[in-house]
């Protein structure tokens, strides 16, 4: 069996941290201006920064990165403008520094990495230095790091990267300020997380959605106007605990998500496999394209469910709603 993945919070000084999420309804239509609900998973990203008498150094050996930003030809373009603007934001861009990077979140899994990588980082970056910073400034700041990424985020990961609460969000355009509401729930709801093991290039489809909606813009806005109507729906399906309901609501956003095409082979496998064996709902969360799908059920399903994608070989992990 499996053991649930129980949220760590804030607890203990192994640096700070970025909370990974997963998306129960509204990817893609969050990028038009609808809702979407999005909740924290247990997994996060830490990060610690000490000065150094120069350089600014990079560590992430899990990821087999090790930058020098002086050596800009030597490092991840995008990680390097990430951690440059950081500095610069933060006005200490001229210090000497190690920045190290502890992630548990699976990198390129629609599980909002590039997010808590962000937010872990600037968390640590401004104890450091002693630079004061509201929660509100953290999340704009990765907010930009997120466009080095990905080009047009909605601006839900760096949100839920910075609060780690389950949300409501939506905001209306690019200048607005996002409407972001708090969501609860009276027992806390299963969740399977299935890695499809493939990388999902969020840049890529949600570019590939954009060009569609480009040539048809009346056919996309009802399909997302369609995925809002769904969010909204869940927001009341959360405050009842109706599970049932909520899966109802997750099932057919799949489907739009489907018309959309930004689900692969393998989420569709792990889609199949969840509601075989009980799953109330399952649909693949984040950009998609590959990355990861969620499953809800009741309790006593959870770990059969979960066998049967690992029986697949797929890695799964379970966590919870709350
Ligand atoms: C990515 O986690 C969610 C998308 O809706 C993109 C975004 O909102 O920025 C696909």
């Amino acid at each position: 069996t499996q053991e649930v993945v129980r949220h760590d919070g804030d607890a203990g000084h192994r640096g700070d941290i970025g909370y990974g999420k997963i998306i129960l309804l509204g990817e893609h239509s969050v990028v038009y201006g609808r809702h979407a609900i999005a909740a924290p998973i247990p997994l996060n990203i830490r990060a610690e920064v000490k000065p150094q008498r120069e350089h600014i150094d990079l560590m992430i050996p899990r990821w087999g990165v090790e930058m020098r930003l002086s050596e800009p030809e030597r490092c991840i373009s995008s990680l390097h403008a990430s951690i440059t603007l950081i500095a610069e934001r933060l006005g200490v861009a001229e210090r000497g520094m190690r920045v190290d990077v502890v992630p548990h979140i699976p990198r390129a899994n629609g599980l909002g990495a590039s997010a808590a990588l962000a937010v872990a980082v600037i968390r640590a970056m401004a104890r450091c230095f002693e630079v004061e910073i509201s929660e509100r400034e953290i999340s704009n700041l990765a907010f930009d790091c997120e466009k080095i990424a990905h080009g047009t985020p909605s601006g839900i990961d760096n949100t839920l990267a910075t609060f780690g609460r389950p949300i409501l969000f939506r905001k209306e355009n690019a200048g607005a300020r996002p409407e972001i509401r708090d969501l609860a729930t009276p027992d806390p709801i299963p969740v399977i997380i299935g890695l499809s093991g493939v990388a999902t290039l969020t840049m890529q489809t949600v570019g590939n959605v954009r060009t569609a909606w480009q040539k048809n813009p009346e056919r996309y806005e009802a399909i997302f106007s369609q995925i809002d109507q769904l969010a909204l729906a869940g927001v009341e399906a959360l405050r009842k605990g109706d599970i049932a309901e909520l899966g109802e609501l997750m099932n057919i956003d799949h489907g739009l998500l489907n018309a959309l095409q930004v689900s692969s082979w393998e989420i569709e496998e792990l889609v199949e496999i969840a509601r075989r064996n009980g799953a109330l709902g399952a649909k693949l969360t984040g950009g998609g394209g590959g990355g990861a799908m969620i499953a809800v059920c009741e309790p006593e399903r959870t770990q059969s469910i979960a066998s049967a994608m690992r029986a697949a070989s797929y890695n799964t992990f379970i966590t919870e709603i709350r």
